[in-house]
């Protein structure tokens, strides 16, 4: 059953590099085709683009220094837990980990299950993890494609949203996969975070249910 939303849904962005999605989710949000608002983009890298982005548009960027934490034996969940304070404070209502490369603890996702969202560059469950794209080539796959999915402990393991596959060509390096794929993340990510606005994902233990499927997100589903 979707929903029609009263105040925009109050979303955070943590990336870790150069925020292509984070760009196309504020594009989406900036022209009307997500019922949202970046409320903080959040890096544990000082000198990411993403937040170079967030502060071209107008949105609190917010650099959370993983320095201090190095050495304790909670460390990951000690930052987990610094960011989830700032979450808080900005009353965040989903997450988004785009191109975020730290791994989230229980203290994140459990306060967040079915909130936060990650987009992998493959068609989950295949190639988890780093150089998927060279994963790909290397084992011969004719199809790649990318993967928005909810985040649970395990890596690249929750949920999946959508899917769009993309074809692997004879000629293909990491590199060209990696930006023909990049083109369809722009175009997932950014609907998933309105499907989610709008209140059309259903979880119902590993699957997501999208209520109300129109025309257009099949197109979405099985875009080439
Ligand atoms: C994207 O391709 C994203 O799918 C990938 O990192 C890139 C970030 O690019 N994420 C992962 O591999 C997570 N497992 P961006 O900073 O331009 O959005």
């Amino acid at each position: 059953m979707s929903i029609n939303r009263t105040t925009p849904l109050r979303v955070a962005v943590l990336a870790s590099g150069r925020g292509s999605n984070l760009q196309a989710v504020i594009d989406a949000i900036e022209a009307g085709q997500a019922q949202a608002q970046i409320v903080a983009v959040i890096s544990n890298k000082k000198d990411a683009v993403a937040l170079e982005r967030a502060r071209k548009h107008g949105l609190t960027d917010i650099f959370v220094d993983p320095k201090p934490f190095v050495g304790r034996p909670d460390s990951r969940d000690a930052y987990d837990r610094a960011l989830l304070e700032i979450l808080q404070q900005h009353e965040v209502e989903l997450v988004l980990l785009a191109g975020y490369m730290k791994i989230v603890t229980a203290v994140l996702v459990n306060t967040y299950a079915n909130r936060m969202m990650n987009i992998h560059p493959s068609l989950l469950p295949s190639f988890p993890g780093l150089d998927v794209q060279k994963k790909a080539i290397d084992w011969g796959c004719k199809l790649a494609g990318c993967t928005v999915h909810f985040v649970t402990e395990g890596v690249d393991e929750g949920p999946i949203i959508i899917q769009a596959a993309v074809p692997v060509l004879d000629d293909d390096t990491p590199e060209t996969l990696a930006a023909r794929i990049l083109v369809q993340e722009h175009k997932i990510y950014p609907r998933a975070v309105q499907l989610f606005a709008e209140g059309s994902l259903r979880v119902d233990g590993r699957r997501v249910f999208i209520d109300g499927a129109k025309p257009e997100r099949e197109e979405i589903i099985s875009a080439s």
